[in-house]
């Protein structure tokens, strides 16, 4: 009974602490319910918590929702993406090309491997991903891999970066850390490269708190995942307790990379979610667009794009603008009780980057301009109205 009143008080308390949260209209709110609390309890009380029967089923149910031949649930999208540059063979001394308008895992990654991130700008203020034009500028005979990372679930130029990848014997790994559901040409995001790597940090579209799943459709890639992600042993402490291996061998240096049973639940009930998730943040851009249409100091990227996107965030860029002006907006912005964000501080900018430093204008201005407005799925129509309105007067001023 006491622990029960424990129990409850716990829950007032955080209820609370949220409520008392500095904005009234935060930035990401997550779409967790009884749902989610049933398959965690579910799991605890089947007594079996780290990698197992959960993970297996939740990589099963990736597969058919994005049509790829084996997804490989990994502790999150880094361990996800560094993997992925082990099995490609990617070494020191080796390029690979990146995006610098990106969350700075995508390139300390390349670092882990000891190859050298040669930064590519964007293609428009209308198309934040990476400019295969300036892709192809920076191939060199060192040039081993491109990430394209598809940002907000808005995918890269897949044709033109698959064409120079061809021409140039590159390898693709797709950064689609934003883009669950996302496609491009009736194709998913993630399964268009060589390796596709997910995040399901708690602020995602789908979210496991952290957790990150390796997708590919090569046969050997996915073996190698499967090996790397559990120290390169060649069983699994659940293949033990269930008497399907009773010894095991160690293949090649690998990592504690796994994801846990706990994890894979929330991430069940989560991705039954998805489609419902997309398909309500269209609307809720849709919303957006007919109320910031006219504000004519605004870009608002993607306007006319054609394919299916996550939208995991909601991007606008200052016209005319520079990164004090643009601070001082989201200021008066958070003054008014609603939380933004920018998606992304330049990777090339950051202290250790300093030696792989490029010159990337289109990014570097997109990186002091642009404002990320709230974007989840229970935001309300209304809150959409304020942001806007909010975001009209503070521009007057
Ligand atoms: C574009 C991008 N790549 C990689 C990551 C890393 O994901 P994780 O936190 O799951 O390691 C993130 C996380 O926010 C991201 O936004």
């Amino acid at each position: 009974m006491r622990v029960r009143v424990k129990v409850i008080m716990k829950i007032a308390i955080l209820n609370n602490s949220m409520k008392d949260s500095a904005y009234k209209i935060p930035l990401f709110d997550l779409n967790f319910d009884t749902e989610e609390e049933h398959e965690i309890i579910r799991t605890v009380r089947s007594k079996w918590i780290s990698m197992g029967e959960n993970v297996k089923t939740f990589e099963k149910e990736f597969e058919e929702l994005l049509n790829v031949k084996h997804s490989i649930a990994i502790t999150n999208c880094t361990a996800a993406l560094h993997l992925a540059l082990e099995i490609l063979g990617i070494k020191k001394g080796d390029e690979v090309i990146v995006p610098s308008l990106t969350f700075v895992a995508t390139v300390n990654v390349v670092r882990y491997v000891g190859a050298v991130p040669v930064f590519a700008d964007i293609t428009s203020f209308n198309d934040l991903s990476v400019d295969p034009d300036d892709i192809k500028a920076r191939v060199t005979k060192k040039t081993k891999a491109i990430i394209p990372m598809h940002y907000g679930g808005f995918s890269c130029n897949m044709d033109d970066i698959k064409k120079i990848a061809e021409e140039n014997n590159l390898f693709i790994i797709e950064d689609a850390a934003h883009a669950p559901l996302s496609d491009y040409k009736e194709k998913k995001i993630g399964t268009l490269g060589d390796i596709g790597c997910f995040s399901f940090f708690s602020n995602k579209n789908i979210t496991t708190a952290e957790g990150g799943m390796l997708v590919t459709n090569s046969d050997n890639f996915a073996k190698r995942a499967r090996l790397k992600r559990s120290h390169g042993m060649t069983a699994v402490s659940y293949d033990r307790a269930k008497g399907y291996a009773t010894k095991y061998d160690v293949l090649e240096l690998g990592y504690n990379y796994r994801m846990d049973d706990i994890r894979a639940a929330i991430g069940l009930a989560q991705l039954k979610k998805l489609n419902k998730d997309v398909k309500k943040r269209e609307g809720l851009r849709r919303v957006y667009l007919s109320k910031l249409n006219d504000i004519s100091k605004l870009i608002i990227p993607y306007k006319d794009f054609q394919h299916q996107s996550s939208n995991y965030i909601f991007p606008v860029i200052l016209k005319d603008s520079n990164a004090g002006k643009r601070d001082l907006i989201r200021k008066k912005l958070a003054e008014r009780g609603i939380e933004t964000s920018v998606h992304y501080p330049a990777v090339h900018r950051f202290s250790i980057y300093k030696e792989f430093t490029s010159e990337l204008p289109k990014t570097e201005y997109v990186a002091d301009n642009e404002i990320t407005l709230p974007l989840y799925y229970n935001l309300s129509e209304e809150n959409i109205e304020k942001i806007s309105c909010g975001l009209k007067d503070v521009l007057k001023d």
